[in-house]
């Protein structure tokens, strides 16, 4: 279970506080108040430069500063690495309970939501496997912050629990990612779906094997062909209080493990495969956390869940079958098989009303040697729809960068035996043929596809690290937030 932090808001002196440790942020040239402070920052022992650390002790109070840097400097982004800063050095002390105060910025709402966002990230740990985990300090809460107050006058209260609601979503969708396969099966993530769903109201369907076949999804029933685990089609739907505009629609490629199938990868790292159900992790989260807040949207979430495996009875290559929208696909590498699976998704999502649709998928591994860790490859049939969900992406530090579409990579996928092919012989532009071949499914319907193959595990950014990242779950959130108000 992730280390569920107890956030609450508060106004009044920061002083009058029963926490452990006070966090108190600075800005360079920008006296803090708090006198102790403030000598040690003119005696250059406390640096208020962008994510130093710093610990004071003064009134049998105990101050962690971090520095947030340059005002003019200063954004949301920078808000949550502080935050994670800050957790960083607070554990470092064995502290276990925050109170958090700082300087007035521009957003003082999206500042406060940001840093608790980042101290929510930073304090998450996956150890349900280890006998002790690695942060133990022996006093049996495994060496975590319990809890964190900030302290402003101003009415963040809104935010905060928005930025909470959300960093506590990406930590329950890096627990599915980090779980290893053989727990979290597409019959797991049905289960969790189907939690989420009591839990919060929700209409669920859940579909196996025979209900996949009969219902003629040609695609997605050809990647479960080789797995023995029982494959799902999950399916959330939330109607918001209040809601208008178009009903969303989030999809999510949910491959609990890839091993290429007969298409076989190599075995370099292939237990990293298990990550492949990064996508629809943030789509079955961020529902949820969407649901919890009670967004004035409507939404579609639908999660394709299955292992791709080799197997007797596996699809093998030039093996053509017939998707769930009428068109034939030759499948030309079993390693392909997310689109397969999306293709099929895609179309049911727009079929049970879906108007808006943005889905996730861990797709290519060329998206990571365009655009690293930094960015989520984004491709999209709509440019309105792109923008907003590159806004979400700006807004929530899970940045995504648009690539083309192109009639001429279009043209690469067409099958020499079927319509197309889902896995063109040339490397050219792998991730936008990728994209392509997902077009296909989803007719005139604004779509935005996010490849989030590299991005969705070892981000590098301070306050995800290693490991699973929950990429996309705050973004989605962000979105139907977006969507709400307009
Ligand atoms: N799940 C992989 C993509 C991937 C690779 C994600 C590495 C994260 C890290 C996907 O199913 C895949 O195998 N894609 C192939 C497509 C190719 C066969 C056309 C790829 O990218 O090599
Ligand atoms: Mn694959
Ligand atoms: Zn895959």
């Amino acid at each position: 279970m992730p280390q569920i932090i107890e956030v609450t808001t508060r106004k009044g002196d920061p002083a009058e506080t029963s926490s452990d440790t006070r966090v108190v942020g600075l800005f360079v040239d920008e006296p803090s108040g708090i006198e102790s402070i403030d000598k040690l920052v003119e005696s250059g022992e406390v640096k208020a430069s962008y994510k130093s650390t710093g610990v004071v002790r003064s009134h049998s109070q105990r101050f962690v500063t971090v520095g947030m840097g340059k005002r003019d400097e200063f954004t949301n982004e920078r808000a949550r690495i502080v935050g994670a800063a800050a957790v960083t050095a607070a554990k470092g002390l064995g502290a276990k309970t925050l109170s958090a105060s700082g300087p007035d910025t521009e957003d003082l709402s999206g500042t406060a939501a940001a840093f608790a966002e980042g101290v929510i990230l930073k304090n998450y740990v996956f150890d349900a496997y280890k006998s002790k985990s690695d942060d133990d300090d022996g006093d049996g809460d495994d060496g975590f912050i319990t809890s964190l107050e900030i302290v402003t006058d101003a009415d963040i209260a809104d935010a905060v629990k928005i930025g909470v609601a959300s960093a506590n979503a990406a930590n329950r969708a890096r627990d599915l990612q980090n779980q290893p396969s053989n727990v979290a099966t597409p019959t797991y993530l049905g289960e969790r779906a189907s939690a989420i769903a009591a839990e919060h109201g929700l209409e669920l369907e859940l579909h196996d094997r025979d209900w996949i076949v009969d219902k003629g999804m040609g695609a997605f029933a050809a990647v479960a062909k080789g797995a023995v685990e029982e494959p799902r089609l999950i399916v959330l739907k939330y109607n918001g209080a209040g809601a208008s505009g178009p009903t969303l629609g989030f999809v999510g490629k949910a491959v609990t493990f890839d091993t290429g199938g007969i298409s076989l990868k190599p075995s370099g790292k292939m237990e990293e495969m298990k990550f492949d159900m990064s996508g629809g992790a943030a789509v079955l989260e961020a529902t949820a956390a969407i649901a919890e807040l009670g967004l004035p949207i409507n939404l579609i979430s639908v999660v394709p869940s299955t292992e791709n495996m080799p197997d007797a009875n596996a699809t093998k290559p030039g093996d053509i079958v017939t998707a769930y929208n009428g068109k034939t696909i030759e499948i030309d590498n079993t390693d392909a098989e997310g689109r397969l699976i999306l293709a099929d998704a895609l179309t049911y999502a727009i079929e049970l009303g879906a108007e808006r649709v943005v889905n996730l998928a861990t797709l290519t591994g060329a998206i990571i040697v365009a655009l690293g860790s930094t960015y989520a490859g984004i491709f999209s049939n709509d440019d309105e729809w792109a923008a907003a969900v590159e806004a979400a992406g700006d807004a929530t530090g899970e940045l995504g960068h648009r690539l083309p579409l192109h009639p001429e990579f279009a043209d690469l996928i067409k099958g020499k035996y079927a319509d197309i092919s889902n896995a063109p012989g040339s490397r050219k532009g792998s991730s936008i043929t990728a994209a392509e071949f997902l077009k296909n499914f989803v007719g005139d319907t604004p779509w935005t596809h996010l490849d989030i193959a590299g991005t969705a595990w070892d981000l590098g950014r301070n306050y995800v690290g290693s490991g699973a990242s929950g990429f996309g779950t705050r973004l989605l959130v962000e979105l139907a937030r977006e969507h709400g108000e307009s």
